[in-house]
């Protein structure tokens, strides 16, 4: 019955508007709806993390360090993971966490797109500790793809990003089902709103982002899973110069002199603040997502700003190499 309904060109295409009208009837609601869900976590009781273990890969630099900060600042366990590298800051950040508050923090050397050294610290941190209540997979790369680059130079983007959170998410539900934990997931606003250049990265994200919704289903209501979908923050992975260090495109400027952008130290507490009243999702800058909507129900007007931002007034790429 449905089959000769959709197989109709005009009730097909009626279905599509009937929806927009509803939902130009509804949103009133749904305005409502949001304000009140925002009222209503601002009142909202936080986790107490005094004691708590929390496990952040990606602690070296950037987001992953300052959570690492603010978690430590609560009074909870700290294991930090990062790769093995001359330059690694990921012991003074244990320094810094211990010092703000944090009563022992572990810090590993290893690599997230390896499934065993993945395990490895998984195991490490619950042998050290005796328990894990948040596994918090931040740890990405983001290099710019253009047509004119080598394809397989990129595979490690999805190794990091992808593989590179749900190996540790695999070793640790198990460990989270027994403490009711939470897993906490860095994807990206760019795996929803796909900005240019970004082919590669975007992917990974949205391939988390799809990962972390489905996997929702499996382990709520005992394990919370948490998505961050966050806008341009302030750390190296923005700047030129990071992008000057790897494969794909560079950039001539630092993003934050070309695209609305927020500091990371804001974004972080934000992040651990609504982590720990236990939010499903959060997007930080906030206007993100009026981006989000726009995107799906305004694709034009989406490309057009897309366009504005990266084309003309940013003139911003090269090639690396
Ligand atoms: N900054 C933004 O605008 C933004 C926006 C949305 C989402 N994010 C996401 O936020 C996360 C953190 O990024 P960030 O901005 O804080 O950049 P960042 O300062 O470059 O941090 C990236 C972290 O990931 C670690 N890492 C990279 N590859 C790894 C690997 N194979 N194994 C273990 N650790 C690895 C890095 O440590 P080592 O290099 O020392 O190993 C570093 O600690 C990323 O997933 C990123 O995609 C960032």
């Amino acid at each position: 019955m449905y089959e000769s309904y959709f197989s109709n060109k005009f009730t097909n295409g009626l279905v599509f508007y009937v929806f927009l009208l509803l939902l130009l009837l509804v949103s009133p609601f749904l305005f409502a709806w949001e304000l009140v869900n925002a009222i209503r976590s601002c009142l909202q009781t936080k986790e107490n993390m005094s004691g708590k273990v929390v496990l952040i890969t990606g602690a070296s630099s950037g987001l992953g360090e300052l959570m690492a900060y603010e978690y430590a600042k609560l009074g909870a366990y700290l294991a930090i993971i990062a790769r093995q590298k001359p330059e690694s800051q990921l012991e003074q950040v244990a320094v810094r966490a211990r010092e703000l508050g944090s009563p022992d923090v572990l810090f590993m050397f290893a690599d997230v797109s390896k499934v065993d050294e993945c395990r490895m610290f998984v195991d490490n941190t619950v042998q050290h500790f005796g328990r894990l209540d948040h596994l918090v997979c931040n740890a990405g790369i983001s290099p710019l793809y253009s047509i004119n680059n080598d394809v397989t130079k990129f595979e490690p983007v999805m190794d990091i990003n992808f593989w590179g959170s749900v190996y540790p998410t695999h070793f640790a539900i198990p460990h989270l089902m027994k403490s009711k934990g939470k897993i906490i997931v860095n994807a990206s606003s760019a795996g929803v709103l796909n900005p240019p250049r970004g082919g590669f990265y975007n992917a990974s994200k949205a391939a988390l982002i799809s990962f972390y919704e489905s996997l929702r289903f499996e382990v709520s209501p005992t394990i919370t899973i948490t998505i961050l979908t966050l806008g341009f923050i302030q750390t190296n992975m923005i700047t030129a110069k990071y992008s000057s260090n790897g494969v794909g495109v560079r950039l001539r400027k630092d993003m934050k002199d070309v695209v609305p952008t927020m500091e990371a130290e804001p974004c972080v507490k934000a992040m651990v603040d609504g982590i720990c009243k236990g939010a499903t999702s959060i997007t930080e800058p906030r206007f993100v997502k009026a981006l989000f909507f726009i995107n799906y129900l305004f694709p034009q007007l989406h490309q057009f700003y897309f366009k504005k931002y990266f084309s003309s007034k940013n003139r911003n790429l090269k090639r690396n190499g």
